[in-house]
């Protein structure tokens, strides 16, 4: 009780000076053309995206969520804010709260610490897929100067889009035999996507009509109007169900600055990977022909493509903005060259002056990447659980003790070490559960993710996996099968990058380090929208005796809506 009354006057005197963003949100489904076809979106005020949230690192954002969905719950996860002392606003529904009810309102109340390029999607179902998003930005402080040098600054939040609507991707999904929701119809810049035509067609090997916006069509992409000589920042947050993408300038260098809200030591490429769940900054300098346009196309990696690249335009204003470029866009990288998209991942180190990682770990765990068949059904599984969320929210079951709330007895915290990682599963079947992981406080824990192949053929697919509450490093990759005392060895503890989202290659391993500051419960999940749904996450659990007050209102289902009241009738 004392340690948590330090914490909360500290949090105030910190943002005694800071505003508060306080704002009305409604969400409902409205007909919408993403991609020029017609179909049902999730929408925050009317909006598709939802609108920016743009603050300054300190303030407190507020935001007053009413459900005008008519037949389902709701919740918002605030994706990369880390919800130091406010672990119940963060939106991970079973996890950290109830789903909001048709026709509720829930308040989220959580301050922005640092700056950074975030979003924020929906954490109920699938409902990201339906277009449940938009963007979270954080500058520097009042007062403050940004590191960055830049003229202007620009917002890219990419997406993928189907046609056939999420209720039935879910039906799918979860039927037996399970249908898979295939490769997406459309990629979204900013929510606005080319289905069955190019901006492109011009050219001559391209074999789509060229599209055919009017001024103000719901699908007419966004042109980056930008002056010569000059330095963009440009966001880029990828929020995309499934589709691993990359983006490329035609004609420019990008300078990657930031990843996932924290500086990283800056590099200069011609095309940026940007897996679901990431963020990043790249500066772009406009010193190419400016009686010209440039392409700027996003394109799929890491799945065989079947989506056309969305395209959009770097619009020099010395030329008129509906002059098209003179040279098709840039080729989207292969996508199965993974030595190509490691690489990537191995250019990246955090900035001088960012925190280093302890040099030791407490606790451990290896966490297993599997496909399976349980009675039929097709799942993930983390060492042989498929995560099933339980109908009392976690937080609240830790905080009031509720035994029954969720199953005590913890995960496996590693696999069988002769288990074939290279070979699709000799048994399958396997179990479904919701136990979690339960960390003492202030201790550093060591996560291994492990790939392995999938059921049937020679495949093991890319995971991209997403930490609430905390920035882990990520100290190294690996092919093949981790080998625990050896494979420490190859650790980067000197400038790993500091992220909330990692990859996980195919047959390789990922090895991550946090410190257990942040009481709370935490998901930890491959942010791919229907492997989640298909049980792929984990559940941390960390200083439980120092979570704070929980609002009742996050609290209004399961054992916990039944202790309230008991609590109030007392
Ligand atoms: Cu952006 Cu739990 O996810
Ligand atoms: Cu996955």
């Amino acid at each position: 009780m004392g340690v948590w009354w330090i914490v909360v006057v500290a949090v105030l005197t910190h943002t005694a000076s800071a505003t508060v963003r306080e704002y009305d949100w409604e969400v409902e489904y409205k007909f919408w053309q993403p991609d020029c076809i017609e179909g049902a979106v999730m929408t925050v005020n009317g909006q598709f995206p939802g609108p920016t949230i743009q603050a300054v690192a300190g303030d407190t954002i507020v935001v007053h969520l009413t459900n005008k969905l008519t037949t389902e719950g709701l919740v918002i996860h605030w994706h990369g804010i880390r919800q130091l002392g406010s672990p119940w606003a963060d939106g991970a529904a079973g996890v950290t709260q109830c789903a909001i009810n048709p026709g509720e309102t829930f308040t989220y109340k959580f301050t922005v610490e640092k700056p950074g390029t975030h979003f924020y999607h929906g954490h109920y179902g699938m409902q990201r897929s339906a277009g449940l998003y938009g963007s979270l930005i954080v500058d520097v402080a009042k007062g403050q100067r940004e590191r960055l040098r830049y003229d202007g600054e620009f917002n890219l939040l990419l997406s993928d889009w189907w046609h056939e609507p999420i209720p039935s991707q879910e039906l799918g999904l979860s039927s037996k035999p399970m249908r898979w929701i295939g490769e997406a119809q459309s990629i979204l810049i900013n929510g606005r996507g080319q289905f069955n035509c190019s901006l492109a067609a011009q050219f001559s090997n391209a074999s789509l009509p060229m599209c055919t916006f009017k001024e103000g069509d719901q699908c007419a992409p966004q042109k980056l109007n930008v002056e010569p000589n000059k330095t963009y920042r440009i966001r880029l947050a990828s929020t995309t169900a499934l589709a691993s993408l990359n983006l490329a300038v035609q004609g420019h260098k990008l300078v990657v600055v930031e990843a996932d809200g924290n500086y990283i030591t800056p590099f200069t490429t011609d095309d940026i990977d940007i897996y679901s769940g990431e963020s990043y900054s790249v500066l772009l300098t406009t010193d190419q022909d400016p009686s010209q346009n440039y392409y700027i196309s996003v394109g799929v990696r890491g799945r065989k493509p079947n989506t056309t690249q969305a395209l959009t335009i770097l619009n020099y204003v010395t030329t008129p903005a509906s002059k098209l470029p003179s040279s098709p866009p840039p080729v989207t990288p292969r996508w199965d060259d993974f030595e190509r998209s490691k690489n990537f991942s191995k250019k990246i180190f955090s900035a001088m002056g960012s925190p280093s990682p302890p040099k030791k770990y407490r606790k451990r765990l290896i966490l297993l990447n599997t496909q399976n068949l349980i009675d039929g059904y097709t799942k993930w599984a983390i060492n042989n659980v498929s995560l099933v969320t339980p109908a009392t929210p976690y937080l609240g079951s830790v905080k009031y003790n509720l035994k029954l709330g969720f199953n005590r007895k913890s995960p496996p915290r590693s696999y069988r070490m002769d288990y074939d990682i290279m070979n699709p599963p000799p048994f399958p079947n396997t179990t479904t559960g919701n136990g979690i992981y339960v960390f003492p406080f202030n201790v550093t824990v060591d996560v291994i993710i492990q790939n392995a192949n999938v059921l049937k053929g020679v495949v093991s697919e890319i995971h991209p996996w997403h930490l609430h509450g905390h920035d882990f490093w990520v100290l190294g990759y690996g092919d093949g099968k981790f080998k625990p005392g050896i494979d420490e060895k190859t650790y980067n503890l000197k400038n790993p990058p500091l992220r909330n989202t990692a990859i996980l290659y195919p047959y390789g391993w990922t090895a991550l380090r946090f410190v257990t500051d942040n009481p709370g419960v935490w998901f930890f999940h491959c942010h791919i929208e229907p492997h989640l749904h298909m049980g792929m996450g984990v559940v941390f659990a960390e200083g439980l005796n120092r979570i704070g007050k929980i609002p009742d209102e996050a609290l209004g289902c399961g054992l916990t809506k039944q202790f309230l009241m008991n609590r109030n009738r007392n």
